[in-house]
């Protein structure tokens, strides 16, 4: 079954192999809609988030990913790994979290950003 067909609506773009995230660790991705920051969990999950920093939008290619949480590289800002929610400072804009699937090991992104 093809992507689309699981996705209705289409949207989906390919980025890189799984293998080629580090488990625990990220692999940031330009693609022509934006850059987004992939990161897969010492779990086998990934994620995506759009590569700019929420707060003045540098780009997130140095973030020092650890096991819970993400850290912009200008300001320090600290967001949860696991839905990127910003805890340092707290209540800040989230990081702007992309609807991922994974399909014959290669990872896709949703164009649109997931709610
Ligand atoms: S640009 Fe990322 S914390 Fe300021």
């Amino acid at each position: 079954m093809s992507l689309a067909a699981q996705a209705p609506g289409g949207g989906w773009v390919r980025t890189v192999p799984v293998a080629d995230v580090p488990a625990g660790g990220a692999l940031a991705v330009d693609l022509d809609e934006g850059g987004v920051l992939l990161i897969r969990t010492r779990r086998g999950r990934v994620l995506a988030y759009d590569i700019a920093c929420p707060h003045l939008g540098a780009r997130l290619d140095a973030a020092r990913v650890g096991r819970w949480h993400l850290t912009c590289p200008v300001h320090a800002y600290r967001f949860r790994v696991s839905d990127g929610m910003c805890v340092r400072p707290r209540g800040r804009r989230p990081l702007r979290a992309c609807e991922v699937r994974v399909l014959d090991g290669v990872i896709y992104v949703s164009a649109s950003e997931k709610d």
